[in-house]
């Protein structure tokens, strides 16, 4: 039986006028933020939401104002990973959504900011998922920022596709790996979307590198040194490692952002190196004139 058209009581034009409406008004406000960063990769679980959440308050603790989108619409974690859980985001006067404010003033917004229980599932298609990011880019009261980091599921999918879609201007993707052989594939499945879509790379981050003892010896549990490979054989930046540290999923667990809680780590030191390295990257300065794919 062919399926029956939503009631939804407007017509196509008013859908279609919505539509471009709503288009406009993220370009305006994209323009002003300096640069966009969508964070993949094709594997999950590999610590992307962690490494959003950690390079945010690493940029805003070198002075730059950043915010995080959380485009991961049925497994938001960004919440929790920075301190915010239980939260409800609020509308302004002229109804648009305030991003709530996390440590160091990172902005963020999410959809788990938006339902009354955490655990509550969103069970949306393709379509849905897509309105309901592009309300959230047009929507929200971004303001003057420096970084727009955008934290996605895992895969090339329908978040991944809306994103480009509605930020034509993207700075560019940061790929989050493990270091083990089998997430090659999936790395370079990332970098295929990417580059079929334009969107400049701007590096690759290795996450769970290794496990340092407290008598410093490094073990790595996940195997040595396959992002740097994975980096050198696809032409693109390697831009730092990030140790396994226990405390980050205790942290992440009970709601406390690590990068706040154990600033002394080995692990948000790393971040801190990153930002820089990013920075540099799309900042522009020295020979690295904003991001490519060329390394
Ligand atoms: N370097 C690390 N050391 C120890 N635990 C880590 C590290 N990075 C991430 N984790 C933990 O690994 C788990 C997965 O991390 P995270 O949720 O950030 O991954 P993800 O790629 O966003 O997952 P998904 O694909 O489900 O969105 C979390 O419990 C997190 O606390
Ligand atoms: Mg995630």
């Amino acid at each position: 039986m062919a399926s029956r058209p939503p009631r939804t009581g407007i017509t196509r034009e008013q859908i279609f006028k919505q539509i471009m409406e709503q288009q406009r008004k993220i370009k305006e406000k994209m323009s002003k933020i300096k640069y966009k960063i969508m964070i993949l990769s094709g594997k999950g679980g590999v610590g992307k939401s962690f490494v959003t959440a950690s390079l945010a308050f690493a940029l805003a603790k070198k002075g730059r104002k950043v915010a995080i989108l959380d485009a991961d619409i049925h497994g938001p974690s960004i919440p929790k990973m920075t301190g915010l859980q239980g939260y409800t985001l609020m509308a302004s006067p002229e109804g648009e959504i305030l991003p709530a404010t996390a440590e160091l003033g990172v902005k963020v917004v999410s959809i788990g900011l938006m339902l009354a229980e955490a655990a509550t599932p969103v069970i949306w298609r393709g379509p849905l998922k897509a309105s309901a990011l592009r309300e959230l880019l047009a929507y929200t009261a971004w303001g003057e920022l420096d970084y727009l980091l955008i934290d996605l599921p895992p895969g090339t999918g329908d978040e991944q596709l809306s994103i480009a879609q509605l930020i034509p201007d993207l700075t560019g993707a940061i790929i989050v790996t493990i270091p083990s052989d089998v997430s090659r594939i999936v790395v370079l499945k990332a970098v295929t979307f990417a580059k079929k879509l334009n969107i400049p790379i701007i590096g690759i981050i290795e996450n769970m590198s290794y496990f340092e003892c407290p008598d410093g010896s490094r073990h790595y549990i996940f195997g040595k040194g396959a992002g740097r490979r994975i980096a050198e054989e696809t032409g693109l930046r390697f831009l730092g490692e990030i140790p396994i540290d226990p405390r980050i999923s205790e942290a992440n667990d009970k709601g406390e952002p690590f990068f706040i809680k154990y600033p002394d780590s080995k692990a948000a030191k790393a971040f801190l190196a990153v930002a820089d390295r990013v920075i540099e990257i799309v900042e522009g300065g020295g020979e690295e004139k904003g991001p490519s794919t060329e390394k």
